[in-house]
């Protein structure tokens, strides 16, 4: 495993089913993809046979570091490249050839938000839950000597987040038109972070020691939600932040409003700024909703969600 590839730190006693779960996936996906030729097909075959070149041959080979984690079949669910696509289009159409963006007014106003309360020196950032991981991108720009640790259980958005942040260039990616068959392929502008690690971890997880180290920067942007104890998991953030450090959780609470009330510990805006603002240790800096998180249906019409989010301090 070469570093500019993703370094698997990971899992160790559910390494092996996840490999071969994410094999069988991606041996599945390669055999629709060879069955059906198209555009979507084409490229994906490409990832795929990348992904499969740098997957250990056999579990527990060339794993840079051993990592613990969990595994459910919860997880295998973001294994998926049609997800991974969706969320690099949205993410990242303000640096395509699209030049149409409908998601700026989050992930701008997060950074800006982070700009103006950390300005002093940032050694470790750490972005939960990153996808093919956005924040990094555009903080990598202003904290260029910090060290970026990615977590995320899908093997398939960390492979993405590489080619996007350790990977100068472009590359494209599949994006079915709407009200037609064609796929259009849509270029996305990357770049090279030089300190970048990739972690495959459930957030279920996340613990106090699951570094030896703590961060100055916490992003968890429309993850924590999808936790089994949310609120438990973003207690255990702070702690892992430096004193002054700064945590910056972001949800869209519409997006899940079907599921158990058990897992939807942040119901709506009030309860969601309440219960993280009633956490110990921690100043609140910023507090807003808004966004918006904007996707398309069709050419017509657009999908609208809020965007909330709040910024922590933890006490010096
Ligand atoms: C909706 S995406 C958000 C991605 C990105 N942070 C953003 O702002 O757009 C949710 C991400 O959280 C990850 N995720 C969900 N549950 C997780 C868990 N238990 N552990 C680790 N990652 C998880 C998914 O794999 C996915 O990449």
């Amino acid at each position: 495993m070469t570093n500019n590839v993703l370094s698997l730190k990971y899992i160790s006693e559910y390494k092996d089913e996840y490999l071969r779960e994410l094999k069988s996936y991606l041996a599945k996906e390669l055999d629709y993809c060879n069955h059906n030729s198209n555009g979507y097909s084409k490229l994906t075959i490409e990832y795929i046979k990348e992904i499969l070149a740098n997957l250990p041959e056999k579990n527990g080979e060339d794993v840079d570091n051993d990592y613990v984690c969990g595994y459910t079949k919860r997880d295998l669910k973001y294994n998926n490249f049609i997800e991974a696509y969706r969320l690099i289009k949205y993410q990242y159409s303000k640096y395509s050839n699209r030049y149409f963006s409908l998601v700026e007014g989050v992930y701008a106003s997060i950074i800006l938000e982070i700009l103006k309360q950390k300005k002093t020196k940032v050694r470790n950032v750490l972005d939960c839950g990153c996808g093919p991981s956005r924040l990094a991108y555009e903080l990598s720009i202003f904290y260029q000597d910090a060290c970026f640790d990615l977590l995320d259980f899908s093997y398939i958005n960390l492979f993405f987040a590489n080619k996007i942040l350790k990977q100068e260039g472009c590359f494209l990616i599949p994006s079915k038109s709407f009200g037609s068959d064609d796929i259009e392929h849509i270029e996305i502008a990357t770049k090279s972070v030089d300190k970048l690690n990739s972690y495959i971890f459930n957030l279920d997880d996340l613990s106090v020691d699951t570094f030896d180290y703590k961060f100055d920067i916490i992003t968890a942007s429309h993850s924590v939600n999808l936790l089994s104890d949310p609120l438990k998991t973003v207690n255990i953030m702070v702690k892992m932040l430096n004193k002054g450090g700064i945590l910056v959780i972001a949800d869209l609470l519409g997006w899940k409003e079907n599921r158990d009330m058990s897992r939807r510990v942040f119901y709506n805006r009030e309860a969601f700024f309440e219960k993280i603002s009633a956490i110990s240790g921690v100043t609140v800096l910023h507090k807003e909703s808004g966004g918006p998180y904007c996707e398309e249906v069709n050419a017509e019409r657009y999908d609208l969600y809020t965007n909330h989010f709040i910024v922590l301090q933890r006490e010096v």
